[in-house]
């Protein structure tokens, strides 16, 4: 079991405009040629940030058209926020806020022996990573820039670095990054 931030971004580290925005993420490639789908079928839970549960909610339409359904989800969600967001019918929610440990547990125990998927933002993959939980952090990095926007992972990771465990090119639009996280608060 592992728990793994799994994302696109932009070749400058921004996962989303500003204003929240993905309308540059999905001319670069086809999902289905990424590593998405093996990806998905290991993971048991998720959790997201407010910002990108209400993307889905703004976007169910075109998330059906790329996902087949406007809740792609099958897998129990997690969904950080300090405020009262609506559910989406039929899908599998919890709405948590605070200390991403308890919520790690609670994943854990849902998830049994597949992978947990910490969908963004970055901020919230920086918190998992803080308490020491997270595992790898697999990039799929789009050959655009942004200039600003929603950063990758707002931290300083820098001893011990990253350990780089495979690449792959998706295309002329996508160069997928795995790497592997030292387990435990990195030193500065
Ligand atoms: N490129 C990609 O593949 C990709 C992947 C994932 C997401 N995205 C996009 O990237 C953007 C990410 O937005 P974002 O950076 O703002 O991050 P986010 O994690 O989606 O949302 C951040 C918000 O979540 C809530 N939150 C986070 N941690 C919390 C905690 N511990 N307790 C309670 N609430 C907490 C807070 O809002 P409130 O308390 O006000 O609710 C916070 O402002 C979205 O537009 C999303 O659609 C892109």
């Amino acid at each position: 079991m592992k728990t793994q931030y799994y994302t696109a971004t932009s070749l400058d580290g921004f996962i989303a405009t500003e204003d929240d925005s993905l309308d540059w993420l999905f001319p670069l490639g086809d999902v289905n040629d990424t590593s998405y789908p093996s990806f998905i079928a290991e993971v048991g839970a998720l959790a997201m940030g407010s910002s990108t549960y209400e993307w889905m909610l703004r976007h169910a339409l075109t998330v059906k058209d790329q996902m087949g359904t406007a809740w792609p989800y099958a897998q129990p969600t997690w969904v950080f926020s300090n405020r009262t967001l609506p559910p989406v019918s039929g899908a599998d929610l919890r709405f948590v806020r605070g200390d991403v440990r308890p919520v790690h547990e609670a994943m854990r125990a849902a998830a049994g022996a597949k992978n947990l998927w910490i969908v963004g933002g970055g901020d919230l993959a920086g918190q998992f990573f803080d308490a020491g939980l997270l595992d790898e952090i697999i990039v799929q990095i789009g050959s655009v820039t942004l200039g600003k926007g929603k950063p990758l992972f707002p931290r300083r990771l820098t001893s011990p670095p990253l350990r780089l465990m495979s690449t792959k090119q998706v295309g002329t639009g996508f160069a997928e990054l795995r790497y592997e996280v030292f387990r435990g608060k990195a030193a500065g």
